[in-house]
């Protein structure tokens, strides 16, 4: 496989991490998820990043573990905002195997209702959440070749995926 083969976009909460490291353990593939690669150069969770920087800057180091991840790694998760910096948005317009991970919103917001590592879904109710999902949702439309429903176990979304690959 070339570099990368597939980078999982989509909203918060909706799998791509979990989805990701386990194609990649399956086959042998290198996977990076974006939010843990910040981290570890920074040394800073996305919270503090958050706090002490701001949105923006954190949207910059996205891009640029962006750029650096898309030359290393086969599989890469990225975070649910990375549509939001038109930078990133550029770059994963133009990258290949790019999947939409999404499923219902009432699962994703079950899963990210007050977490405390997500800045972004922290303090904010069902349909502050579900305004922010609706907005974002052309981007990744725009962006995704194909789009999978992350309700369906991790070997079945396998499998719908490398098929999918094959098409692209
Ligand atoms: C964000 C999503 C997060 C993380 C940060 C901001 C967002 O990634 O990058 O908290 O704005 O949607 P996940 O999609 O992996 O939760």
């Amino acid at each position: 496989m070339s570099n990368p083969s597939l980078i999982l976009v989509g909203f918060m909460g909706t799998g791509k991490s979990t989805l990701g490291k386990y194609i990649a353990n399956q086959n042998s593939l290198t996977f990076v998820d974006l939010d843990d690669y910040i981290v570890d150069k920074t040394s800073q969770n996305i919270p503090e990043i958050f706090e002490n920087k701001g949105e923006t800057a954190f949207r910059e180091l996205e891009y640029e573990a962006l750029q650096e991840t898309m030359s290393t790694y086969d599989i890469i998760a990225t975070g649910g905002g990375i549509i939001e910096y038109a930078p990133s948005l550029a770059l994963l317009r133009n990258a290949k195997g790019v999947i939409w991970v999404d499923c219902e919103f009432d699962t994703i917001f079950s899963r990210i209702k007050n977490d405390k590592n997500r800045p972004n879904a922290k303090n904010k109710s069902f349909v502050e959440l579900k305004n922010l999902y609706s907005k974002r949702v052309s981007r990744y439309n725009e962006i995704a070749f194909k789009k999978v429903n992350s309700i369906q176990t991790v070997e079945v979304l396998s499998e719908e995926i490398f098929q999918l690959l094959d098409c692209e």
